[in-house]
């Protein structure tokens, strides 16, 4: 097992390795100070990890409650979230006691919440189930519900009290799933770690599993320690995702998923500042490479003026400047700050 430690606004550990889930009882007692919490997930993940979870916290002296929600996207609403709170009221949680978070991204930013609003703050353990809630959105305390204007409009920062993350749980990750994640995988290479970035492009990913997962998690961790609340360096993190966004906008949210179109995000945001002459070295001939290896998308069917105008109508956008991320080689990062008609040059141009 690997074990990170995050000190942020609350100090946490990162546990990574395969069948720590019959152990998350142990652990979640170590750090948690009441015994009675809630398990929240979704039907799929449930059905396959809800019970070991569960009894695992029984035998660690919990009493526990669950509370599981239909699978997928449109479950990340105020509606579920209101659920949740009447299921945490009915099951006699209180400030003392806590929740537990099972499952993917949408689970441990809807529960995450949940967690950061209930009774103004409980305590909740990140047991994240996907690649791309281990690598990534388990860590740093991002936690949001979608509403109608856009996702993750609603929400706030709430550390958890500790991260499970049994990598076991992967190998019942639909293909298309774990490709998700890579996407983001490929962002931490390419924005921090050449290292990483070529353990990837080597192709044979799932042999370097746990290496690649915890190198991921070191990266977040040094980000988010050095700029909890996104005002500056945790930026990166967003490396391909205005115009991957934009992308997932434009098909609706029914195309591409979201690391795929980050992957896609990411190429065309390199390419464009190769064009420009921003960059250099030839990034986008390897980060190509690197996506194809690992079975991710490099391009997709939409005009780029399309593409300019559904990623500066981003409602997270603070002036009529963008922050544009770019990797002028591989495994750094800066942020460019410039004005929205230099950016829609860069894209269009
Ligand atoms: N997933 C990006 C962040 O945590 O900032």
């Amino acid at each position: 097992m690997e074990k990170i430690t995050v000190r942020a606004s609350q100090t946490y550990d990162v546990l990574i390795g395969g069948g720590l889930l019959a152990d998350a009882g142990r652990y979640a007692a170590g750090v948690l100070k009441s015994r009675r919490t809630m398990i929240v997930s979704d039907d799929n993940v449930f059905s396959l990890y809800g019970e070991t979870l569960k009894k695992s916290l029984e035998n660690a002296g919990f009493e526990v409650s669950e509370f599981v929600f239909p699978h997928g996207e449109q479950s990340k609403s105020h509606e579920t979230l209101l659920r949740v709170y009447d299921a945490l009221a009915k099951n006699n949680i209180t400030r003392a006691d806590s929740l537990f978070a099972l499952g993917g991204g949408v689970t441990g930013d809807l529960a995450g919440f949940a967690a950061a609003s209930f009774l103004r703050g409980i305590d909740y353990v990140q047991v994240p189930t996907s690649l791309l809630a281990q690598i990534d959105s388990s860590v740093g305390g991002k936690t949001a519900v979608d509403i109608p204007a856009g996702k993750n409009l609603v929400g706030a920062f709430k550390q958890p009290k500790l991260v499970i993350s049994d990598t076991d749980t992967l190998s019942t990750l639909p293909e298309d799933f774990f490709d998700d994640g890579m996407g983001e995988a490929v962002k931490y290479g390419m924005i921090w770690s050449e290292k990483l970035f070529e353990l990837i492009a080597s192709g044979n990913i799932k042999e370097h599993l746990e290496e690649m997962i915890t190198e991921c998690v070191d990266i977040k961790r040094q980000v988010v320690e050095t700029d909890e609340n996104d005002k500056g360096l945790r930026m990166i993190l967003n490396f391909g995702h205005t115009l991957g966004h934009s992308i997932e906008k434009t098909q609706n949210f029914s195309g591409l998923s979201h690391g795929k179109a980050v992957a896609v995000g990411m190429y065309l945001i390199t390419r464009a500042a190769e064009k420009h002459g921003l960059i250099t070295e030839n990034i986008g001939g390897r980060l190509r490479d690197c996506l194809e290896a690992n079975g991710l998308p490099y391009s997709v069917d939409i005009p780029a003026e399309m593409l300019f105008e559904n990623s500066v109508n981003d409602k997270k956008r603070f002036s009529d400047d963008i922050n544009i991320i770019l990797c002028k080689t591989v495994g750094k990062a800066d942020i460019v700050k410039m004005p929205v008609n230099e950016y829609h040059r860069l894209i269009t141009g």
